[in-house]
């Protein structure tokens, strides 16, 4: 059996994942091919544990290191329990941010060093990569936007300010030039304009 195809979403809070991540997973059910969708941290017992430490308002004193390994501890559980198990049963996983998000917040916006979270992510996913990572790309101003009309409360990582939306928005970019599985898609588009450019994607590698 082929192995399935390991798709993830990266970008700001507010970009637009979620909304994309909906449409990707109807269609391909519509074309009927399994999919597995899971969120980072967590999308396991252990993992979801690990998310709401991380993401508690109240853990504003959480040192960088400590906040970078929980994101790493939370991964290698979901990769071990879900990821690995589904793609080798040949099902579709879509994972709603995965390790360029450390790269990005942790790497480079907390500037924890860009190599040691790659190694981490390594040791992390014992070395599994996504096949193709859509990297939504928008300014920090229209995901504020954007945000404010969800209408949802902040959670500890979204009220980190613009100066570090910036840099995480600049850290993701820096990932994409890195590493060619990272597709830039512009994301200031339509829901309907940026699906097309997801969808085409997909159906190359289906
Ligand atoms: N292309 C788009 N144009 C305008 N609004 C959008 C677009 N994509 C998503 N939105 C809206 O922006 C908000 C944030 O989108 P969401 O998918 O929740 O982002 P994320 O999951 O990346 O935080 C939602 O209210 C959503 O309906
Ligand atoms: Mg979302």
């Amino acid at each position: 059996m082929d192995k399935g195809l390991f798709i993830t979403f990266e970008g700001i809070d507010g970009c637009g994942k979620s909304t994309q991540i909906k449409l990707l997973t109807a269609y391909l059910r519509d074309v009927g091919k399994p999919c597995l969708l899971v969120r980072e941290p967590g999308g396991t017992g252990i993992g979801e544990k690990i998310r709401s430490i991380l993401l508690d308002k109240e853990n504003n004193e959480m040192s960088p290191a400590a906040e970078l390994l929980l994101f790493e501890a939370a991964r290698a559980q979901i990769v071990d329990e879900k990821i690995r198990p589904a793609l080798e049963a040949g099902i579709t996983v879509i994972c709603d941010r995965f390790y360029d998000s450390t790269f990005a917040y942790q790497g480079v916006a907390r500037s924890l060093g860009e190599d040691l979270v790659i190694t981490l992510n390594d040791i992390a996913t014992s070395g599994l990569a996504p096949d193709v990572t859509f990297l939504l790309d928008l300014s920090v101003e229209d995901a504020f936007a954007r945000r404010k009309g969800r209408g949802e409360a902040d959670d500890r990582m979204e009220l980190l300010g613009s100066k570090f939306q910036e840099d995480v928005r600049n850290g993701y970019l820096k990932a994409a030039s890195k590493f060619d599985r990272i597709k830039v898609i512009d994301a200031s588009r339509s829901v309907d304009e940026i699906f097309g450019d997801i969808k085409a994607a997909i159906e190359e590698r289906l």
